[in-house]
């Protein structure tokens, strides 16, 4: 629900040129917003914000309303209280509804309750998100800025959005910190604390370092000493020109002690590209990774290159994001484990592609730098959709939600080293009241009908599957309209397979209905954790040795649990479901 608090009045005035009309509407501003209403089919038109009397002016594309009204976004007109604005919207008709229904407010506010909303996973206020950008921690809080569209539910117009958390699990919004300029859009990157003020901005300056996404993309830097609060951009921007190469951006920086100095991991087409700085402001090439290893079935995007320690020795970890070409269909993100000597990345020898996450729903995902020694965990978030259907996706106001927050660490998980993922502790003190259940000995299906009902589509569960005299077994989550999402360990073939085929909505993408798979290590025993909020499922099997994560639209809540053999019978143990507070 939108609460709307409306004055003022707006006149409007039409200009018919031969091939191109356009619509004006003027505004004397005396609120702090105005809400465009958006239809989500109509086409993109351009909107042209500009004072009268004044040569400059902005512009963004909105869906604006043309039959009927989806929703509203709202424009943030506060640095134009007491002046004329006047908005121009490309190829549109005056009597256009969208036109006759800009609203003047204070107010923009939501219930936080729609359907598909997530209650303890990030999602954007409304709009529309993709990846997770400038993960940060600093004084007690730890930063998410995000790619953001504030004018419309499909990718486009892109920001960064800002939050903010001290715990990792509930956020506050913030204002847009990084808006679009003569540069282009602001695609993806990351932020640093310059602690020793090494490009003159401040002693513990904050620093995004982004992609300028215009006629090429760039890297640009912008600034910040109010902790993130507002942002300059450098007057010397792009710090880094294209170097002829169409997909040059997402750069991931980290101060290296090796080589003291700063080192940008750069997605290049289909390899990183390592540049060095002194100052976050002169970047050289350092080397480039990535040609003939690990997958190469699309564009390699938003890297991060951080360091692990296993058995007592630093590692060196590549993340690599790339779409299409994940190993369930569309966007996924792999990963390599090497060396890294300050200037050059090595990868050992392992069997890539690896993958963080086999679901189709976790993409673009990165670590928090700055955080404190005494942590010292290397935290993750992704982005909970797929390039395949992100657009699509039934959710309304919003769209998209971030991953759980995850702490990575490398393992061996029996064959080879790898990184692994689980939930951060933070996430686990999440847990409320709780349910044991008895062991269950499934021979073909058995069912815990209701079990799920009291915690209103957010929960976590937890249990251990032995390997015994069946090996295709598994679990799946059901509603009373008979949709369901399933769980099936194949243990002969050694992989998690996860079923979302008839579990809700499915037809908004022909790309979105799939049952993803995961190889299995061969082990004696699995432990399983899942968390569901809604219209999500992140499976963790092992402490983070297979993950898998999956959105999902089931038409109401999970209520019953089930479980099957389809042969022979096991025995589910250890069972336990948690609330989520
Ligand atoms: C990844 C990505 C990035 C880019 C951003 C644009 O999802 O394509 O490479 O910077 O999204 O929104």
């Amino acid at each position: 629900m939108i609460l709307l608090l409306v004055f003022g009045t707006a006149c409007h005035s039409q200009k018919n040129d031969k091939n191109k009309k356009e619509a004006k509407v003027d505004f004397k501003i005396a609120t702090s917003f105005l809400l465009i209403p958006v239809e989500e089919n109509a086409a993109d038109v351009k909107m042209i914000i500009q004072p009268v009397d004044s040569k400059t002016s902005e512009a963004f594309y909105v869906r604006l309303a043309q039959n009927k009204i989806d929703y509203w976004v709202k424009l943030d007109v506060k640095k134009f209280k007491g002046q004329q604005l006047s908005l121009t919207f490309e190829n549109t008709e005056n009597s256009s509804l969208g036109l006759s229904n800009i609203k003047e407010s204070d107010r923009f506010e939501f219930e936080y309750n729609e359907k598909y909303r997530p209650q303890f996973h990030f999602s954007p206020e409304y709009g529309w998100m993709n990846d997770p950008n400038g993960l940060v921690y600093l004084d007690g809080e730890y930063h998410l800025f995000y790619q953001y569209n504030p004018y419309g539910n499909k990718w486009g117009n892109m920001h960064w959005g800002h939050a903010v958390s001290t715990d990792l699990t509930s956020w506050t919004y913030l204002p847009t910190a990084l808006g679009i300029d003569s540069l282009g859009d602001i695609f993806s990157g990351s932020a640093v604390i310059d602690v020793n003020n090494t490009a003159g901005f401040g002693k513990n300056a904050m620093v995004a370092i982004y992609t300028s996404a215009g006629k090429v993309q760039a890297q640009s830097i912008a600034y910040s000493t109010d902790k993130g609060r507002t942002f300059t951009k450098y007057t010397g921007n792009p710090v880094l020109p294209n170097q002829g190469i169409a997909d040059f951006r997402d750069p991931k920086v980290s101060w290296n002690e090796q080589s003291k100095q700063w080192v940008m991991a750069l997605a290049t087409k289909q390899t990183i590209t390592f540049y060095g700085s002194p100052d976050l402001k002169k970047w050289s090439k350092l080397s480039e990774f990535g040609n003939e290893m690990g997958a190469h079935g699309g564009v390699w995007e938003c890297p991060d290159l951080f360091p692990l320690i296993y058995e007592g020795k630093n590692k060196w970890v590549l993340l690599v994001s790339i779409n299409p070409g994940g190993p369930n269909g569309g966007s996924a993100t792999q990963y390599f484990i090497g060396d890294f000597d300050g200037n050059t990345f090595t990868a050992d020898n392992l069997p890539y592609p690896l993958w963080i996450d086999y679901g189709r729903d976790n993409y673009a995902g990165v670590t928090f730098s700055n955080i404190p020694q005494a942590d010292g965990r290397r935290i993750f978030i992704g982005w909970m959709s797929n390039w395949d259907y992100a657009n699509d996706v039934p959710t309304k106001g919003f769209r998209s939600a971030m991953t759980v927050a995850r702490e990575l660490t490398l393992k061996n998980n029996g064959k080879h080293l790898m990184l692994a993922n689980t939930p951060i502790r933070e996430v686990t003190a999440l847990r409320g009241k709780f349910k044991t259940i008895t062991n269950q000995s499934i021979h073909k299906e058995k069912s815990l009908p209701d079990v799920l009902s009291s915690f209103n589509g957010k929960f976590e569960i937890e249990m251990t599957i032995q390997r015994q005299s069946s090996k295709i077994l598994g679990f799946g989550l059901t509603n009373a309209d008979g949709d369901y999402l399933n769980f099936t360990f194949d243990l002969e073939q050694n992989i998690l397979k996860v079923d979302r085929r008839n579990c809700g909505l499915n037809d908004f993408s022909r790309k979105y209905v799939s049952e993803p798979i995961a190889p299995l290590a061969t082990k004696d025993s699995y432990n399983v954790r899942l968390l569901v909020d809604r219209a999500s499922s992140e499976i963790f099997i092992n402490d983070g040795e297979t993950v898998m994560t999956n959105i999902v639209f089931p038409t109401q809540n999970f209520n019953s649990v089930s479980f099957f053999a389809l042969n022979k019978s096991w025995e589910a143990q250890d069972i336990k479901i948690y609330e989520i507070k």
